[in-house]
């Protein structure tokens, strides 16, 4: 466990302690994603490759025996009380901070379905940046998740909180995004990447083995915060949707459901007689996808560099092809691309603001910051954070302390 995280997981517990009066009887940890390859597949039943990071939520919690839920975000020192019988009826509550609708969203879900739920006195706080596209809506929604699956005993598993963390962040966020972020949140596991079906669920986690290769993931953050993405990001679910409709009467297959089913081939054995926008929103997709698998292939062949250049290609398509980068972004993978020892460099996430991914040579990080992170800086007058993350851990109860000091993972 990093020190960060520890000293975070110490901070938690007290402010719980303080606000509440006594020690929180669970406490969770959940981390923030990036993801190395497959962008914009998730939501077409395709492929991707995240590793969850060392950046967290943390949450400590205690039941009441009462049906009330009293919450505490801890970085903005903002309360929210809301009643477990009030939520089944209006379950978005308009006045209700930003924040408290993630928490909100899953409680809401998992009551739809059923699961009983008791009141809880709830504390969290989390380090995941906000608006940069690593997820930190995820991790708390998992992270949530997890907590109301061991305080009520509930029984649903990584996979079911992962699901019903994407049905939370789609009803009540309104992006309907898809369900990359909450499973790695959910399923990650340390010094591995995860390859996930996105169809079927299934999924392998894949050993990185970064330090025998001596490399890093370094994501640099391009201080534009993620601009339309609610709006940009369900424009391109419908092109997908519009794309699918298209190449099931080209290529007459009235079945076809998903660009999944399409391969390279048959897409171009019909795509010239798409639009010009359709053909190139279904070639990003179709191409990622093979991405994703011949990415895959090359890491457990041990050919980094082969990854790499499969991760340049697709920031090329994300920028030509899905239109979801920004100048920033490309500024970024640019001069990433450009030090020696950078094996690949693309922007992560949905795009439009956020950040890009990198994987280096560990002995080039100092020229890739001054290179990268300094020489951007000083074109745009934006600062750019760099965080060189390991492949964390998923999602993990922390044993409920007693005090502060000692805690240990369970
Ligand atoms: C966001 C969504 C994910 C995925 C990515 C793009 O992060 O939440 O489900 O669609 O964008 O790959």
């Amino acid at each position: 466990m990093s020190e960060l995280l520890d000293y975070q997981i110490a901070r938690v517990h007290a402010a719980f302690v303080d606000r509440f009066g006594d020690a929180p009887e669970w406490m969770v940890r959940a981390p923030g994603r990036v993801n190395l390859i497959g962008e914009h597949t998730d939501y077409n039943e395709g492929f991707v490759f995240p590793v969850a990071i060392d950046r967290e939520v943390v949450i400590a919690a205690r039941r009441r025996d009462d049906r009330t839920v009293r919450l505490y975000a801890n970085n903005l020192q903002q309360a929210d009380t809301f009643s477990l019988e009030a939520i089944a009826e209006v379950p978005k509550a308009p006045g209700a901070p930003t924040w408290s609708n993630y928490l909100r969203g899953v409680f809401s879900v998992l009551l739809e379905a059923g699961h009983p739920l008791g009141g809880l006195e709830l504390v969290f706080e989390g380090n995941v940046p906000l608006g940069a596209g690593l997820s930190s809506s995820a991790a708390l929604e998992v992270a949530t998740g997890t907590l109301l699956d061991r305080c009520f005993d509930l029984g649903l598993g990584g996979r079911a909180i992962a699901l019903f963390g994407q049905k939370a962040e789609n009803e009540f966020v309104g992006v309907q995004c898809g369900i990359m972020d909450q499973f790695i949140s959910a399923l990650g596991k340390q010094d591995h990447a995860l390859f996930l079906d996105c169809r079927s669920l299934d999924y392998r986690n894949v050993p990185l083995h970064l330090d025998a290769a001596d490399l890093a993931i370094a994501i640099v953050d391009s201080g534009v915060k993620r601009g339309l993405v609610d709006s940009q990001f369900n424009a391109r679910r419908a092109e997908c949707r519009t794309a699918v409709v298209h190449l099931a009467e080209l290529l007459e297959r009235p079945e076809l459901s998903s660009l999944r089913d399409v391969d390279e081939a048959a897409f171009l054995s019909v795509a010239e007689r798409l639009s010009d926008l359709i053909r190139r929103r279904a070639r990003h997709v179709i191409t990622e996808n093979a991405r994703v698998q011949a990415s895959v292939e090359a890491l457990e062949a041990g050919d980094f560099a082969a990854f790499g250049a499969q991760m340049n290609r697709s920031h090329q398509s994300l920028k030509d092809d899905y239109e979801v980068s920004t100048p920033e972004l490309d500024r970024l993978v640019e001069l990433a691309q450009a030090v020696p020892g950078v094996l690949g460099a693309r922007l992560t996430g949905a795009g439009f603001g956020g950040c890009i991914v990198s994987l280096v040579a560990r002995p080039a990080l100092e020229a890739f910051e001054r290179e990268v992170c300094e020489r951007y800086q000083a074109e745009t007058g934006r600062v750019a954070t760099l965080l060189v993350t390991p492949a964390a851990e998923g999602v993990g109860l922390i044993e409920a302390p007693t005090q502060a000091e000692g805690l240990k993972r369970r």
